[in-house]
């Protein structure tokens, strides 16, 4: 059936276009991401978008949002139940225990960058298909690690100049010591309990913690007072807690506490953190991470600790766009041959300075000097490279700075290096 009996199609609900400036300030984004993580000893990994269904139930949590509600799931032509996966680390830790990459205790670094997936309701900043830029880090226990990673994490986030953001941390403990805590905060909520909503009923039975999370005024408001995890610890997370705290101070990134945050996966142990930027809107969280000690082994895996986190790039980008306003975009100069026989000569020119790294391209038109020139300057080129017969017989091109309307002459031997300083 022809499409356009339906009209012109659209992109799918939630999933949009990158294109234009948007894709532009995603580029920026990964490459500073690359360089950063690179000198850090982070090694990139790319896992498959599609996920066994298993590896998400187990992992994130059968009673969290995204496992519950917002998974892409289906059966595929084999029969096989799977994912479009809403999350990285899951996947990572997949591959990670598959290849046998956690047989030794050595640690391992590693970053993503890919789209995620989740049927969530839309709103502004969010999408049902999205970007994150993630980094795990396996193999080492230590309050010593996670600064490491946090450090990472905050010279990217100063590299690209953003400013007004806001860490939280807090501690969830770990599977032994929670019950202490899980105890005191059920006696809290059932003195309460007809102050919390339908969801925090449900919650309260299925993962207390998640109550801590919600989203509605009235529960914020009937949670003051609540008794508080890091208050509930074992002696060891006590100390692994307070450890990070001056190792933050001492390396002068700044953080609040914020004993209400649990985070909606289910697979942290003791630190848990958000970062959040004032400028985001309603979607506050920029990213979320923390530690997870037990997913390797409950996935299978050989007992390994972890840390990590991932950045939600749309937003990223969406606060780049606000804080800088347009990417800058390298414009290179437009090589404008007048006449076949000097079409031919520049495409030969400019296959030699592609090869010397120079950005030119090549106007293929043939429409003559004034609408070559009209081009140019709509697309914001900086520079006309014109070569006419006059110039061919010479050895050089007349080079015409499109901002300033000057015209100089350059030897054709000479261009590769000036073009190289555009
Ligand atoms: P998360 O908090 O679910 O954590 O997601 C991390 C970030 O992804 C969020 O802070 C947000 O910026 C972005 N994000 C999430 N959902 C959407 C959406 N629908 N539209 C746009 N952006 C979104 C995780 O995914 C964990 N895997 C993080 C982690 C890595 N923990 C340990 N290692």
């Amino acid at each position: 059936m022809a499409l356009g009996s339906f009209g012109m199609a659209q992109s799918v609900k939630g999933t949009r276009d990158l294109l234009g400036n948007e894709m532009k300030w995603f580029q920026r984004i990964e490459d500073t991401a690359r360089r950063i993580f690179h000198r850090h000893g982070y090694e990139e990994i790319r896992t498959p978008i599609l996920e066994e269904i298993d590896v998400f139930k187990r992992s994130v949590g059968e009673s969290s949002d995204i496992v519950n509600k917002e998974m892409y799931d289906f059966v595929d032509k084999g029969g096989r139940h799977v994912v479009m996966r809403p999350e990285n680390t899951a996947g990572v830790v997949r591959a990670m225990i598959q290849h046998k990459l956690l047989a030794t205790s050595d640690p391992r670094l590693l970053y993503y960058i890919g789209p995620q997936f989740r049927y969530e309701r839309m709103q502004a900043g969010r999408y049902r298909q999205f970007w994150q830029i993630g980094a795990e880090s396996f193999g080492v226990a230590t309050p010593e690690s996670e600064a490491e990673s946090l450090v990472m994490l905050f010279d990217f986030l100063n590299e690209l100049g953003l400013k007004h953001l806001k860490l939280s941390i807090n501690s969830v403990g770990t599977p032994e010591s929670r019950p202490a805590f899980q105890a005191a905060f059920r006696a809290f909520f059932e003195a309460r309990q007809e102050a919390f909503c339908g969801d925090c009923h449900r919650r309260i039975a299925q993962n207390p913690l998640r109550v801590l999370d919600c989203k509605v005024p009235g529960c914020q408001t009937a949670l003051e007072g609540h008794p508080r995890i890091t208050d509930h610890l074992d002696e060891a997370s006590r100390a692994h807690h307070a450890r990070l705290k001056v190792l933050l101070e001492a390396l002068g990134v700044p953080y609040e506490e914020n004993p209400r945050l649990v985070r909606g996966l289910d697979y942290y142990t003791r630190t848990a953190f958000e970062v959040l930027s004032a400028d985001l809107g309603a979607q506050s969280a920029l990213l979320g991470g923390g530690r997870y000690d037990g997913l390797v082994s409950h996935l299978d895996g050989p007992p390994t600790p972890a840390f990590g986190w991932a950045i939600g790039l749309d937003r990223l980008a969406s606060l780049m766009q606000q804080l800088h306003g347009d990417a800058p975009a390298p414009r290179p100069a437009l090589l404008i041959p007048l006449g076949e026989a000097a079409a031919l000569e520049a495409m030969a020119l400019a296959r030699k300075w592609w090869a010397e790294g120079c950005a030119v391209q090549v106007d293929t038109r043939g429409q003559g000097l004034k609408k070559a020139l009209q081009t140019a300057n709509r697309l914001g080129f900086a520079r006309a490279l014109i070569l006419g017969d006059g110039e061919r017989e010479q050895g050089v091109v007349a080079v015409k700075d499109l901002a300033a309307g000057t015209q100089e002459t350059w030897p054709l031997d000479q261009v590769a290096q000036r073009l190289s300083t555009v």
